[in-house]
């Protein structure tokens, strides 16, 4: 493979997490290091920042406060839920991506996000080999919704997990504090898989585990669930319920429908208010004390329980997006697949996917994973996660509060 000399752009898309900057960081830092790479820069507002010629020079930034970006949550680049055409059906955008390609000497681009961004990774990946413009083009993996194809796990997700686990067993000591009682709901994000919600069942593992968990894997039934409830509460003077902001009904209608609103531009529903809805309809049938709980924001930006586990792998998984750009490969996402070292430790590789294979497919929780009830997770879901939300982040402070990043962000010309 010859060597392609050019300057490289990132771009983060979809919802953020808590360490999307880590696997920025690793394609920023790794690309700044790299002699083939003549400049780096961040697209502003993932490929809208293309699309409006505003791109962040990467080499302007102190480097010090590029490091910073390992421990900053949310998307520093800021992100997009845009969806470009299929490129046979409206070449618009493609003919502007080209255009700014040439302009900055484009020849490596790297995308970081989920199923949504990865088809965006692709598209673009089709359009430039067809328009033969030499351009390596390499997805880099993230979705605290674990969902993406392929890949063991995805970078977000463990932190997201870890935040989930740790405030569930949290609210569980609050929740058993009055001898009154109470009925806890609290609403987990994750749309279609259940791998988020799921999670909140680790907090058994320190004592506190939830008595239900609802997964989007399995169709809800509203007159079960407030039986399970009511029949936990009787028994317990007490039930927490941990549920997905995605369950459904049979007939794939969401339960929280009626609190949709307005959709993406990838035609997702924002979900929530779920957690208030099902509180009231548990608390109308039994009188108890109720509380409604929606981990919203919180979930995906909450870096200070982040894992460290899932900090380095995001940033492994943007060095080796890099690394395997400028070896030669075009059109892949970095995976990651899960092995064991010598003495039984848990060990993470990477592997390139192919983009066509990734982008709009979803992975949900297995169904064996899922108990036979409908309502908890077995020991395999338990024992997948554990291992990626170990290790625990000593970040920078500043009068006890998080040091973030601080980028200049110097619009390129
Ligand atoms: O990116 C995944 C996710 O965090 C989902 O879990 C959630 O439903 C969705 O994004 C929310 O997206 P937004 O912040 O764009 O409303």
């Amino acid at each position: 493979m010859s060597k392609l000399i050019g300057a490289a752009v990132i771009g983060q898309s979809g919802g953020p997490s808590s360490v999307i900057n880590s696997s920025a960081y690793g394609v920023i830092r790794t690309a700044l290091d790299t002699p083939e790479i003549t400049a780096v820069y961040g697209m502003a507002h993932g490929i809208k920042g293309i699309l409006s010629d505003t791109l962040y020079d990467m080499s302007k930034e102190d480097p010090e406060e590029l490091a910073l970006l390992q421990n900053t949550p949310s998307s520093e680049l800021g992100s997009c839920r845009y969806k470009i055409k299929e490129p046979e059906e409206d070449e618009t955008d493609y003919k502007k991506i080209l255009e700014i390609f040439k302009k900055y000497n484009i020849r490596y681009f790297f995308y970081n996000g989920g199923n949504d961004s990865m088809d965006t990774c692709n598209k673009v990946s089709r359009y430039m080999a067809k328009s033969g413009w030499e351009c390596r083009v390499m997805g880099v993996p993230k979705t605290i919704d674990n969902d993406l194809y392929g890949t063991d796990h995805c970078p977000g997700f463990a932190s997201a997990a870890k935040y989930i686990a740790t405030s569930c067993a949290e609210v569980y000591k609050d929740a058993h504090v009055y001898d009154t009682g109470m009925i806890t709901v609290i609403e987990i994000m994750g749309r279609n898989a259940g791998w988020l919600a799921g999670s909140a069942a680790l907090a058994g593992v320190c004592g506190c585990a939830p008595d239900l968990v609802y997964l989007p894997e399995v169709d809800f039934d509203m007159d079960s669930f407030v039986a399970k409830v009511t029949d936990i509460y009787k028994k317990n003077g007490n039930c927490i319920v941990a549920v997905s902001e995605g369950i459904h009904y049979a007939d794939g209608s969401l339960v929280s429908e009626a609190k949709a609103s307005a959709t993406d531009g990838f035609g997702h529903a924002q979900l929530g208010g779920l957690a208030s809805m099902l509180t009231n309809i548990v608390k109308e049938r039994t009188g108890a004390k109720v509380r409604a709980i929606e981990l919203s924001l919180l979930q995906r930006c909450g870096a200070h329980l982040a894992s460290q586990t899932d900090i380095d792998e995001a940033f492994l998984a943007g060095k080796a997006a890099v690394e395997a750009a400028v070896a030669g490969e075009t059109g892949y996402m970095v995976a990651f697949e899960r092995a064991v070292d010598e003495n039984g430790k848990y060990l993470c590789k990477t592997k390139l996917l192919p983009l066509t294979a990734v982008a709009n497919y979803e992975k949900k929780v297995p169904l064996e994973w899922i108990n036979e009830t409908g309502d908890g997770v077995t020991q395999e879901f338990i024992d997948y996660v554990l291992p990626l939300i170990a290790g625990e982040n000593h970040r920078k402070t500043e009068f006890g509060l998080p040091r973030f990043a601080h980028l200049k962000k110097i619009v390129a010309k």
